[in-house]
């Protein structure tokens, strides 16, 4: 069955925890052990919008698994450049590869593609829309370095035009986690998400506060000011800075604390933070490895 992974809201819990228990497997494969499980395949990744980790840990993923990756490139390069629409290109690339990975500054454009495609579409990121595969490495991360049981966490930052904290909180009320959304008045997470989980009988409070929550937490998920959604530049300016994790903010903190953050962070973590215990950020764009290998296996029907 074509098996396309647009939103967290097409998962049910044991499908997620039937690819996390994946991609544990997928671990020493990500580490450097061989594998041709994915052998004649071919990947094609479509970034309409920059990225490092994500492009990258899925190059990195198909090849590890010993398939083979095509890119469309800079889309100034590209026949995007002389009007060639998304679904056109869909279309298209859909004889080239076996799965497309897209990238989209359009919220819903992943899921319009998927409509076009014969091979399945990940979505990479659609505009402040949904994030799946940064979720699922989030959770990964959460499984691995701390735990689902109990678990008390803080979104803190831009959860207005985040994607990744969109796709997450949908996430976390799956696994009935205590959710503190931290961010200023003015980026607050989007009504009809709130309205979401509160149906789904999600256990969710508001404050603009971190030094309130910092003390109560076992997991702090802090979010770059996403720059590139404002659509006034000097709004921006207004919220920038908004929140900055310190060692001073850190003395109040559980032993238990960890610290993650999907990456690029501009300055909201103090670069000294990256010494102390708490920090997991560049482990969780590690597990970005085995997580996609699960995905593509799953994708291509090879796991
Ligand atoms: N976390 C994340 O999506 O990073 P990139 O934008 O570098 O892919």
């Amino acid at each position: 069955m074509l098996r396309h992974i647009i939103s967290m809201r097409d998962f049910s819990r044991d499908e997620i925890d039937i690819i996390l228990a994946k991609a544990k497997e997928f671990e020493p494969i990500a580490r450097g052990k061989e594998s041709n499980l994915l052998s004649g395949k071919i990947l094609a990744t479509l970034f309409y919008e920059p990225s490092t980790r994500t492009r990258l840990s899925f190059e990195t993923a198909m090849k590890r698994l010993g398939g083979k990756v095509i890119d469309l490139g800079s889309i100034e390069s590209s026949s995007v450049a002389k009007g060639e629409s998304l679904a056109d290109t869909i279309r298209v690339i859909g004889n080239y590869a076996d799965a497309i990975v897209l990238r989209h500054p359009r919220e819903g454009a992943a899921r319009m593609a998927a409509d076009y495609s014969n091979v399945p579409v990940i979505n990479a990121g659609d505009g402040a829309g949904h994030h799946p595969t940064q979720t699922l490495l989030d959770l990964y991360t959460i499984m691995r370095e701390s735990s689902f049981s109990g678990l008390r966490i803080a979104l803190v930052g831009d959860l207005k035009y985040g994607r990744t904290v969109h796709s997450l909180a949908y996430a976390l009320s799956m696994y009935h986690a205590d959710m503190t959304l931290v961010s200023p008045r003015q980026l607050q997470m989007p009504e009809v998400i709130k309205k979401d989980l509160k149906k789904q009988g999600a256990s969710i409070r508001e404050t603009t506060s971190i030094e309130e929550v910092v003390s109560d937490v076992d997991v702090l998920y802090v979010t770059r000011i996403q720059k590139e959604r404002f659509p006034d530049p000097a709004e921006y300016q207004k919220m920038a800075g908004s929140y900055r994790i310190t060692g001073e903010l850190l003395e109040k903190a559980r032993d238990n604390l960890i610290i993650m953050h999907p990456l690029p962070r501009v300055d909201e973590i103090d670069p000294a933070v990256d010494r102390t215990k708490y920090a997991r950020y560049f482990q969780q764009s590690f597990y970005g490895v085995p997580v996609r290998m699960a995905l593509l296996a799953m994708a291509m029907e090879a796991a």
